[in-house]
């Protein structure tokens, strides 16, 4: 229970003369939820996506399970070591919308992992969907429906159900509750929330939203212009933040007692750091 089953180490990602990515590092324990944080362009998604090796490091590693699978050493991936990333790391995007395939029922969409990982006949696969869209709330009559007939919050549960389907140890949630109403974010919040205790899967969600991140994660990051800034307990981190960024952050979000000009002193002070 002590190894991290998700190590980024010194993450740098250059695009031309961009630094998305300044040396972002961290550690994710089994069963543990991290939150990544910072205003739009701070390298939330670069991070995310070089976790799940969409992305190749300009240097840095990640370590999953045990194995270096980006950064140093890792050259030309081949599909078996792609394959084992995918069954351990999961994504789930802003819009599940562009990850269906809109001619294809959702149950079978959530059956595709399972063909390419895990092992098992066409019923016993049959048979896992059907756990895994009770598992998530949706019922058999979503299942048969194609992405477009589906509410963005079902989609998103649908990607939830196809993402867990092949049991893997950390699923990368980048703005993965953005898009949805309210209410409805408080469902997927919730399940999400079930499916760790249940499961002891781990997370690291990208999200602008620190109601949301205060909610869904116990530590985070706070990222600006692709560089950590502050890093601790949620709960601590969002009660009594440290650097003048993560106070800025926390100050510009609207409240009865919303005070501009404290906005505009957490500015000033960022500003000459
Ligand atoms: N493929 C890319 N090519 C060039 N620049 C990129 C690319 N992806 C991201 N960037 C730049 O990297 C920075 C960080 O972007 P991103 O990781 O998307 O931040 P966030 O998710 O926090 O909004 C931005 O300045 C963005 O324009
Ligand atoms: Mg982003």
């Amino acid at each position: 229970m002590n190894t991290p089953v998700l190590s980024a180490v010194a993450l740098v990602k250059r695009f031309g003369h961009v630094t998305a990515v300044d040396g972002v590092g961290f550690d994710l324990m089994p069963g543990a939820s991290l939150g990544i944080v910072g205003e739009s362009g701070s390298g939330k998604t670069t991070t995310a996506r070089i976790l799940a090796g969409l992305e190749e490091p300009t240097s840095g590693t990640v370590t999953l399970a045990g194995e270096t699978v980006a950064g140093q050493g890792v050259t030309g991936r081949s599909r078996r070591a792609r394959l084992r990333h995918a069954r351990l790391l999961q994504m789930i995007f802003q819009d599940p919308y562009g990850s269906f395939d809109p001619r294809q029922t959702i149950a079978r969409s959530i059956a595709e992992p399972l063909r390419l990982h895990a092992p098992g006949s066409a019923k016993e696969h049959r048979a896992r969907v059907a756990e895994l869209l009770d598992q998530v709330g949706l019922s058999e009559r979503a299942g048969r429906s194609l992405p477009r007939e589906l509410s963005g919050g079902q989609r998103q549960r649908a990607a939830i159900a196809r993402a867990l389907g092949i049991s893997p140890r950390v699923l990368v949630l980048d703005e993965a509750v953005a898009a949805l109403d309210v209410s409805i974010q408080a469902q997927v919040l919730t399940l999400l929330d079930d499916l760790r205790r249940e499961t002891g899967i781990s997370y690291v969600f990208v999200s602008h939203d620190l109601a949301v991140v205060r909610y869904i994660t116990d530590t985070a990051i706070v990222m600006r212009h692709g560089r950590v800034v502050e890093r601790g307990e949620t709960e601590r981190l969002l009660r009594d933040p440290q650097h003048p960024y993560t106070r800025l952050l926390l100050d510009s979000i609207p409240s009865p007692d919303w005070d501009l000009d404290r906005v505009a002193r957490d500015r000033r002070a960022l500003d000459a750091l």
